[in-house]
């Protein structure tokens, strides 16, 4: 493996998640992998899961990570070739990815969009950028799109608890519902577009988005899901719930819809097949999910949560393993 940006770069999602639960299992069984390697956090935004569960995963596997926060301590990065530099921009990445590319073995980045531009920031710039000039394997720690290593997490979290079901009767597939919940900000659509991304290519559930109108997520991560405004319908025997605000994609990075309905209660799960309610965090409570939801029973979120670590440390070993 030379990259991890998209679920375009597994060929076996199963494959990956028996690895990932056998890191779960015994975590320090490929100790030696990354003796004298080093590994480089870089972070253009905020972060606490994704940063802590890649250095841990590092860790698990002998190598050396170095957090680096460029958003706050590094020179202000420019990322547009022949962009003349005479702005607030000090140095550009195409000097400053070759030296990364030195500096360490792999190289992991996190970006967010700017939600002002779609076309920029769908064109993945920043990301790209790195790969091109790194010349080393590049890591998403989540880009201007997509959030990876989040949605191989969730992915081995719903396999890890039908693993645990008692045998079912019938062999019908899991019902994975996304619904859209209230926030006061507008959020990436990232999570949601990857999360899509991820259960489509996995292909072992039935799938179902609920949003409120004119909140439709691009379709070429959404192709194949069954789309409705529906709430309570799309949740009808539902066996996991994962529940993500997102700002719009059609009339870019908007919030049209602050409706408190849209939150998800114990009233609402009553439909479900007492489904599994889960979120990337962090999480505004009692707007973007209730307390009794996030403190209840059916709630996953912190075995989720701990699963990054096991994500990470599964796509560091491939990239490891090819190097
Ligand atoms: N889910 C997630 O990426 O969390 P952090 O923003 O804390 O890394």
């Amino acid at each position: 493996m030379k990259q991890f940006i998209s679920a375009r770069d597994v060929s076996d999602i199963n494959a990956f998640v028996k690895k990932a639960l056998e890191y779960k299992a015994n975590p320090f069984k490929d100790k030696s992998l990354g003796t004298n390697k080093r590994i480089g956090l870089l972070f253009l935004n905020p972060s606490m899961r994704t940063r802590l569960s890649t250095q841990i995963a590092a860790q698990n596997l002998g190598m050396e990570p170095i957090v680096f926060n460029v958003g706050s301590e590094g020179w202000a990065l420019e990322f547009e070739d022949e962009a003349i530099m005479s702005g607030n921009k000090v140095e550009h990445v195409k000097d400053a990815a070759p030296i990364m590319g030195k500096y360490f073995d792999i190289l992991c980045i996190r970006t967010f969009p700017s939600l002002q531009n779609r076309e920029d920031d769908y064109s993945e710039l920043y990301i790209k950028q790195f790969i091109k000039y790194s010349d080393i394997p590049v890591v998403s720690l989540e880009s201007s799109t997509l959030h990876p290593l989040q949605s191989f997490t969730d992915i081995i979290t719903i396999t890890e608890v039908l693993q645990n079901r008692k045998p079912q009767t019938t062999n019908h597939k899991p019902k994975i519902v996304l619904t859209w919940a209230p926030h006061v900000k507008a959020l990436p659509q990232c999570v949601s577009n990857s999360f899509s991304q991820w259960v489509n290519a996995w292909g072992e559930a039935e799938f179902v988005i609920t949003h409120p109108e004119d909140y439709e997520l691009d379709e070429q991560f959404t192709k194949g899901a069954t789309i409705t405004h529906n709430q309570e319908e799309a949740l009808k025997d539902a066996d996991f719930v994962y529940v993500k605000n997102w700002s719009t994609y059609n009339d870019y990075g908007k919030i049209y819809c602050n409706d408190p309905e849209w939150m998800l209660t114990n009233e609402k799960l009553k439909l479900t097949n007492n489904a599994k309610v889960m979120h990337c965090l962090p999480v505004r409570r009692n707007v973007e999910l209730s307390d009794e939801i996030l403190d209840g029973s059916n709630s996953i979120i912190t075995q989720q949560a701990s699963n990054r670590v096991w994500a990470a440390q599964t796509i560091l070993s491939e990239i490891l393993k090819t190097k």
